[in-house]
């Protein structure tokens, strides 16, 4: 079959860091081709190549046959390639119809054709959204049906996904691998990443693994198994993806929220946790797991509702008060809530708590920072040129290493984790996973929030499940089955969300 695109030998450094060091890649047309590899190994720095938005030191970018040397993005989609990215490029406060025929605008003659068009572009994806709607409005994954659709008006004969289903609910990332085989059997050539492997072997059909800016491998999916892929990303294979369990007894009661509410979504949430404990908060995106935990940490105002800590009543207005308290937030959101991106990813890992690393006259004793930090980043592979360096210059999922890192370093004796392992690889997720056990091991409560159901099981003493602002049940161990969890967490399907009217 005829490559629809071809990368050969594609080298691109930043500073001392060489992120692709000559990469081998082909993609068909009319199938979805997986790209995996740990963080860091160079997947999205690849794609940013094939889109347009860096330009390689070495190396050949073909499409069909011809080398059109993309000097920007634009270059890259006239020659029909989209990149739909992670952290979405739409223009928030224009409406769909306006974000999907963006580069039409200036010369629109009729708004109620690109009105109609939006909408028949969206209904062939099967989706119902207002084309009149503003995109800032829409679900994360409706945003997500707008980039399609906007590629799809290019005409795109390559669509690359970098983690699109990082930010979505289970049935809203089935719907989009609905849309993927649609494109396929149109024969779009589609290149998929994810750290999701179960996903990854539902959609592809080849797949070609990265290790350090190099290509691995590139195999079909039929002829292999989950375990010759991790083997193959990570260099060993990994028996058990929660690694050893700590003994742990649950001792004293540490956090008791008695009927918390926000005054609307977050309505009567009570829950304990005690210390050595792990208690999951399960459910899908959007069931306000994290407007509660915010409510909690003092980012956002209760309006009733009581916390207490070892005991006693406590009142917490900001997250100030809440660190005061004990309590830790490793929130969902790195980019707006975990990291000071300019600063040095030295500076961020240690943060939140720098009072033992100051010395009287109120100087960081840098060694000792350096080496706490040290030690951190080596346990969580966090693949990065230099401490020194910004965090901005690390690829997604060390970034997310990097907010763990502050607060495992930070401790508290309540700690909040909301979707600890998004984005990041297989590798890390274990070590991820032993250190929350070892924190629990050592005495704290934690709390922590997932969409991946296996996650939870894995880690928690019990779920309290949320749907909808409001706790619908608690299940223990015995009670460890996705069908358990899915029935407590689906929304009633008189009020599913394709039957809401989109705003
Ligand atoms: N703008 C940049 N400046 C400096 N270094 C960069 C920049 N972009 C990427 N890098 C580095 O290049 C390497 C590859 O990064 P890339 O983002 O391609 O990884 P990835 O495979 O997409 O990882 P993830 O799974 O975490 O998203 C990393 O070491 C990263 O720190
Ligand atoms: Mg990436």
């Amino acid at each position: 079959m005829e490559n629809l695109v071809e990368l050969t030998g594609i080298r691109k450094s930043f500073g001392g860091v060489h992120a692709l060091q000559g990469v081998d890649f082909a993609l068909r047309a009319g199938e979805v081709h997986a790209l995996l590899g740990e963080n860091g190994a160079g997947k999205s720095t690849l794609m940013r190549v094939l889109g347009g938005e860096h330009v390689p030191e070495a190396g050949t970018v073909k499409v069909a046959g011809e080398e059109p040397h993309f000097r920007s993005p634009s270059d890259a989609l006239s020659k029909g390639i989209a990149i739909i990215h992670q952290e979405m490029a739409l223009a928030t406060d224009l409406t769909v119809a306006e974000n999907i025929f963006l580069s039409e605008i200036p010369s629109v003659i009729s708004w109620k054709d690109l009105n109609r068009r939006a909408a028949e572009l969206i209904d062939s994806l099967g989706f119902t959204i207002k084309p009149g709607a503003v995109v800032g409005d829409l679900s994360v994954a409706h945003q997500q049906v707008v980039e399609i659709a906007k590629a799809l008006s290019r005409h795109a004969r390559v669509m690359v996904f970098d983690e699109p289903t990082a930010v979505l609910s289970v049935q809203d990332a089935e719907r989009l691998h609905g849309i993927i085989r649609t494109l396929r059997a149109r024969g779009v050539g589609v290149i998929y990443i994810s750290h999701r492997l179960d996903e990854v072997f539902q959609i592809s059909d080849r797949i070609t693994v990265m290790k350090d800016g190099a290509s691995v491998a590139t195999v079909d999916r039929s002829d292999v198994e989950v375990d010759d892929v991790i083997r193959m990303m990570v260099g060993r294979s990994l028996k058990a993806l929660f690694g050893e369990d700590v003994a742990r007894t649950p001792g004293d009661e540490v956090l008791r929220v008695e009927s918390l509410s926000d005054g609307g979504r977050i309505r009567g949430v009570s829950l304990t946790v005690r210390a050595g404990e792990i208690v999951g908060l399960g459910g899908l995106v959007g069931a306000g797991r994290t407007e509660f935990v915010r409510l909690v940490f003092g980012a956002e105002r209760a309006h009733s509702g009581r916390v207490f800590i070892r005991g006693k009543e406590r009142t917490i207005r900001s997250p100030g008060d809440a660190v005061k308290a004990g309590i830790g937030l490793v929130p969902e959101n790195r980019k707006e809530q975990g990291l000071v991106l300019d600063f040095p990813i030295r500076v961020n890992a240690t943060m939140a708590k720098l009072s033992p690393l100051v010395n009287r006259f109120g100087f960081v004793r840098r060694a000792r920072e350096r080496m706490a930090v040290e030690v951190l980043a080596k346990r969580l592979r966090l693949k990065a040129g230099s401490l020194n360096d910004p965090a901005s210059s690390l690829s997604g999922g060390n970034q997310q290493k990097v907010v763990l890192a502050k607060w495992f370093h930070a401790g508290g004796d309540i700690l909040i984790f909301d979707e600890p392992t998004r984005g990041v690889d297989v590798g890390a997720k274990t070590e991820i996973y032993s250190l929350i056990k070892s924190l629990a091991a050592e005495g704290r409560a934690v709390l922590v929030i997932s969409s991946e159901h296996l996650e939870l099981f894995g880690l928690c003493d019990r779920i309290h499940v949320m749907r909808e602002g409001e706790i619908t049940g608690v299940l223990g161990p015995e009670d460890y089955t996705e069908e358990k969890l899915l029935k407590l967490a689906m929304v009633s399907p008189a009020a599913s969300p394709e039957t809401l009217v989109v705003n």
